[in-house]
């Protein structure tokens, strides 16, 4: 099984990524570090923490992180995510059983330090949240790429964007570490951004097949997903749908055919007046740039929900 670290700001559709990567059997699910990305840190790590007890899980360590952006007081402005109000906030709390569980004393980046120091073998770094855990792992020790075989970022918009007119959310929270995170020596950098996620919607349809299964991580999936369905539904009038943003990247760890990905220059902005944490994507046939990202430009709908289903008859 492929050794994953996965970084989150849980957050309805971190649910379903903690559980697809806790639950599938060719995933080796190291620890979990938390953000403060949707909600606060204090409800990121413990809505995780319900998550992983949820599906009997909480042997998985959970490891609280930064509570905020690394070089700014606060999020760049509010947050009004627009049409896309599958992301506007569904609560502070999932709504889970409390943990018996509890986080660890060890903080994110020292869990993300030392286990990249440590390993004998390749660790895949997923991100599903603000990159302020995984920059300042970084900044502590920029040689931790090396032990990282593939980071899988879920983030970033070209023509689709959410919480600002020209950003995605993740991206727009902690806009130089998302910088730090592009522009660090990884050897193979996956960006799932929201262009490929909104092609992959999961299904009302889908939901009620979920909670047939019958089994905790389906019927979870179907409550968090349903929830993200109505507020699509309380906009864009008849929508039946809604994109599951984080799960398309623990999906893609163990199905290489689920996304269409093109080498591409992607930067950050971190100045911009009306653009601040835009992914600036270098589309040009011409462009002399290097590529430093495989960014996917599509996502297979039908390979995700069945993914889904098989995955979330366990548990
Ligand atoms: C991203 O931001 C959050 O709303 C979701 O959890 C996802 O990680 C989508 O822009
Ligand atoms: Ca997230």
């Amino acid at each position: 099984p492929r050794k994953v670290i996965l970084d989150v700001d849980t957050g309805t559709d971190d649910a379903v990524a903690i559980m697809f990567a806790a639950l599938h059997p060719e995933i080796d699910l190291l620890g979990v570090t938390t953000v403060r990305g949707n909600v606060d840190l204090a409800h990121t790590t413990d809505n995780t923490l319900r998550v992983l007890d949820h599906i009997d899980r909480g042997d998985i360590p959970v490891f609280p992180g930064l509570a905020g952006p690394i070089a700014r007081d606060d999020l760049p402005g509010e947050r009004n995510f627009g049409t896309d109000t599958a992301d506007d906030p569904h609560g502070t709390t999932l709504p889970l059983p409390p943990a018996s569980t509890a986080p660890q004393d060890t903080g994110a980046v020292e869990f993300l330090v030392e286990s990249l120091r440590a390993t004998t073998e390749p660790i895949t770094l997923v991100p599903v949240g603000p990159l302020s855990n995984i920059a300042t792992a970084l900044n502590v020790n920029p040689a931790l790429v090396d032990a990282v075989d593939e980071i899988v970022i879920m983030g970033g918009g070209d023509a689709v964007c959410n919480v600002t007119a020209a950003a995605e959310f993740n991206m727009w929270a902690d806009p130089e570490a998302a910088q730090v995170a592009l522009g660090a020596g990884f050897a193979h950098r996956t960006l799932v951004p929201l262009d490929a996620t909104h092609r992959a919607l999961v299904t009302r349809q889908t939901c009620t097949d979920l909670r047939a299964l019958q089994t905790p991580a389906g019927t979870a999936a179907a409550d968090v997903v349903e929830r993200r369905i109505d507020a699509y539904r309380a906009v864009i009038t008849g929508s039946d749908a809604a994109p599951v943003h984080d799960v398309v990247c623990t999906a893609h760890l163990v199905a290489p055919d689920l996304l269409t990905t093109r080498p591409r220059y992607v930067a950050v902005e971190t100045t911009g007046t009306r653009t601040t944490g835009r992914t600036v994507v270098d589309n040009r046939p011409n462009s002399t740039r290097p590529a430093n990202a495989h960014m996917a430009v599509d996502a297979d709908a039908n390979r995700l929900t069945d993914l889904l289903h098989r995955t979330f008859t366990r548990s």
